[in-house]
Parts: structure tokens; C-alpha cells; sequence
């Protein structure tokens, strides 16, 4: 079973479907622990429900950012985390972080990279009027939202929508890949070769896209 610790920074729903599909029996791992940086991160609640340890980090009590994420990957290795999940972590992954855990981070972004990365991208994708957004899990590396893509997810977007309006539908599919990804990564499918992920026993790169249907 693997070991996964989950870094989050609000409500916490990514977190929650991990939660749910691990409840299920859909996916064979034990999440060890959630480490916030927010006190009022919703995701604490949902880690109290499910009996799940959560630390809160306060990053603010640390000379340096690059000391907080040697605290952060001390905590996790503590645990034995063999994964380490960003499910609306909104903080740059520091380096000392990526290598501790090298190839062994995710990250779940709401568009579909290398499109719009950095904060507010469902808002960067309305103003830029795109007629489709999505999400990306990819693993972390040293840039913002730049390493290798594992899974996307497709929706369109209407002249109509809103910032909130297509959030609430990107979020719907980021419920769906962030385990699916984590899952190819407990059955040991994911192999990286440099910006490619290789999914095994998925042959055609179309096969790895969730493409919803049109509304
Ligand atoms: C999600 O949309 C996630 O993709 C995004 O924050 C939201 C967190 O929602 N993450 C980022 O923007 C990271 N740059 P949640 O707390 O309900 O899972």
C-alpha cells in the first residue's frame, strides 16, 4: 500500500476525493498525513473527520522559505511518504522540497498546461476568452507548474461563464484525475523519460485524455 502525504492550502476538495476513492477500495494507499500552511484551511476539517493526521506549518515561523520546506519533507519523511500530493497547495514548491522527493510529487493545476500556469488561471482563462480549459496533474519539478504532464482534462468553456462558473466545472474533472493519477502511481504504471510520462498498459496518448462530453 502507499504511503501519501497531501499538502493543501484551502478547502481542501481535492483532498476529499482522494479521501473518498481510498474509502471506496478504488485506491490502495494510506494517506498519512495532510500538512497545511493556512490555520483556516477548510481541508483540516475534512482531516478530522476521516481520523487523517494534519499539521499546520506555519511558514511565517521560519527564517527562510527554503527552512520551511526542510521542515515540511522532515514531517513527511517521518511518515515514510512514498508520494507527495499538492491539492491546492498555493505555494511554490521549493527546491530543497522537489529533491527531496524527486519525481515523487504531483500536482494538480486548474487549466491545461502549459496554458495559463501561476495563480487565478481559470480567471486568466476567461479574459483570454479560450473556447477550452481544462486541468493537468503533472509531477512537480523546480518551475511553476512546469513538470512532465501525467493526465488532462478537457471542458469547454461558453462566452457565459464566469470565473466561478467554470472553476465549479474544472473542479468537477480535478475530482476525477488527481486520484486517477495517483492510482497509475500505486500500480507503479507512471515512468517519466524526461518531460515524458509514460502511462503503461495505456498504449495511445489519446487513451490518457478524459475527455467530457459537450454540455
Ligand atoms: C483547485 O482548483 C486546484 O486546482 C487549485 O486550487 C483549487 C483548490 O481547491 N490549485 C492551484 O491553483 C495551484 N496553483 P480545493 O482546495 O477544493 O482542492
Amino acid at each position: 500500500m502507499l504511503n501519501v502525504g497531501v499538502l493543501a492550502s484551502g478547502s481542501g476538495s481535492n483532498f476529499q476525493a482522494i479521501i473518498d476513492e481510498v474509502a471506496a477500495g478504488r485506491l490502495n494507499c494510506q494517506i498519512k498525513l495532510l500538512i497545511v500552511d493556512n490555520p483556516n484551511a477548510y481541508a483540516i476539517e475534512r482531516a478530522k473527520r476521516h481520523s487523517i493526521e494534519c499539521l499546520y506549518i506555519n511558514p511565517d515561523e521560519f527564517p527562510t522559505e527554503d527552512i520551511f520546506f526542510i521542515k515540511v519533507a522532515m514531517e513527511l519523511r517521518a511518515r515514510d511518504v512514498e508520494l507527495v500530493v499538492l491539492a491546492g497547495f498555493m505555494r511554490i514548491v521549493g527546491k530543497l522540497l522537489v529533491d527531496a522527493f524527486p519525481g515523487k510529487i504531483m500536482n494538480i493545476h486548474p487549466a491545461l498546461l502549459p496554458s495559463f500556469p501561476g495563480l487565478y488561471s481559470q480567471k486568466q482563462a476567461i479574459d483570454y476568452s479560450v473556447k477550452i480549459s481544462g486541468c493537468t496533474v503533472h509531477f512537480v519539478d523546480e518551475g511553476v507548474d512546469t513538470g512532465p504532464v501525467i493526465i488532462q482534462a478537457a471542458v469547454p468553456v461558453s462566452p457565459e461563464d464566469t470565473e466561478k462558473t467554470l472553476s465549479e466545472r474544472i473542479l468537477k474533472l480535478e475530482h476525477k484525475i488527481l486520484p486517477e493519477a495517483i492510482r497509475l502511481y500505486a500500480e507503479g504504471r507512471l515512468k517519466i523519460k524526461g518531460r515524458v510520462v509514460k502511462i503503461e498498459g495505456c498504449e495511445t496518448r489519446n487513451e490518457c485524455i478524459i475527455n467530457p462530453p459537450l454540455r
